[in-house]
């Protein structure tokens, strides 16, 4: 045999063959640190001994043998490379191996999400960076960090690096809420995505929930309203506001009034009132009119 150092060579013949003639079972392992983990090397050619390269749960060179195992009980590193050698009959000293791909992953800590350098209400119009915190996890480009507003998913990030044992990762995200998130939840989730020989479904851990409470002045949704005289009909300045908005109107004297006026208490005319808080005013122009003068104005 004159090509033995690259190829193997069948039992009967020395024909040249790139393929080592071992078989591991399963192909690749996905494998949680500490828990358990094992895999089948098997040959159907005669040998001169097989056996398993590791730095945990090594197996020596093994003759008479045609499947060996590599067995790990509690596995605790995090980049192993185990390998299932095989020894020509034929061809002296031609060995060639197969390794056994080994992920070994681990669910994180914790994932914590907070508000970046700002604490309490925040301000429609402005921006605010919120902050994801994943503690302890591995492997690091298998994970993917998803960004929730309730149950609206908003961003997701995934990793690139190649590093196999445990990391930390922070992510931020950008928000400029408006009115309509006043009391909305944020959150974040950390799945770990470890292909078809991971666990399914893939092991997700979430942040707690963190709602978020936004000041905006007040907006009426018309400006001007045309209410006929019935003497159950109300003036109505209510709008929604936060914090809560005081109410005037320009024919009373009181600084805060209440947001709803009975029309029995009113002459007929034309009153205008000021919803106010700490972040601005809007006015409403109320026309208290006869029946007839509503058709007329149509
Ligand atoms: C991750 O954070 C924890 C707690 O802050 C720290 O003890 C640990 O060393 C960090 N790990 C890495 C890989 O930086
Ligand atoms: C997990 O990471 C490994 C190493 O980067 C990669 O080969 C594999 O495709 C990843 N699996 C998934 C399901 O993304």
């Amino acid at each position: 045999c004159y090509f033995c150092g690259l190829y193997w060579f069948s039992n009967t013949s020395c024909s040249v063959d790139s393929q080592c003639p071992v078989q591991i079972i399963p192909r690749s392992v996905v494998v949680r640190y500490g828990d358990n983990v094992s895999a089948d090397c098997k040959t159907s050619v005669l040998h001169e001994g097989m056996g398993w390269e590791a730095s945990e749960g090594a197996v020596p060179m093994t003759k008479n043998q045609n499947l060996i195992t590599w067995r790990v009980p509690e596995l605790t590193e995090w980049d192993i490379k185990p390998l299932c050698y095989i020894n020509s009959k034929r061809c002296n000293n031609n060995q060639c191996e197969i390794e056994l791909p080994v992920t070994v992953f681990k669910t994180p800590d914790s994932v914590f999400i907070s508000t970046v350098n700002h604490r309490g209400p925040m301000m429609e119009g402005q921006q605010y960076e919120l902050q994801c915190d994943v503690h302890n996890v591995a492997p690091v480009q298998n994970l993917t960090v998803k960004w929730y507003k309730g149950q609206t998913l908003l961003k997701q990030t995934n990793f690139t690096d190649t590093i196999e044992t445990p990391v930390n990762k922070t992510i931020t995200l950008l928000i400029g809420p408006d009115r309509a998130d006043d009391g909305a939840e944020y959150w974040c989730e950390a799945e770990l995505d470890l292909g078809a020989d991971g666990p399914q479904p893939h092991p997700t851990n979430s942040s707690k929930p963190l709602s978020i409470a936004v000041y905006y002045k007040p907006k009426h949704s018309s400006s001007t309203e045309t209410i006929i005289q019935d003497d159950k009909v109300m003036l109505d300045c209510t709008v929604k506001a936060n914090p809560a908005p005081m109410y005037t109107w320009d024919h009373l004297k009181e600084k805060n009034s209440s947001s709803v006026l009975k029309s029995s208490a009113l002459s007929l005319g034309n009153y205008t009132c000021t919803a106010t808080n700490t972040l601005g005013r809007d006015s409403k122009f109320l026309i208290f009119t006869f029946l007839l003068f509503k058709r007329m104005l149509q």
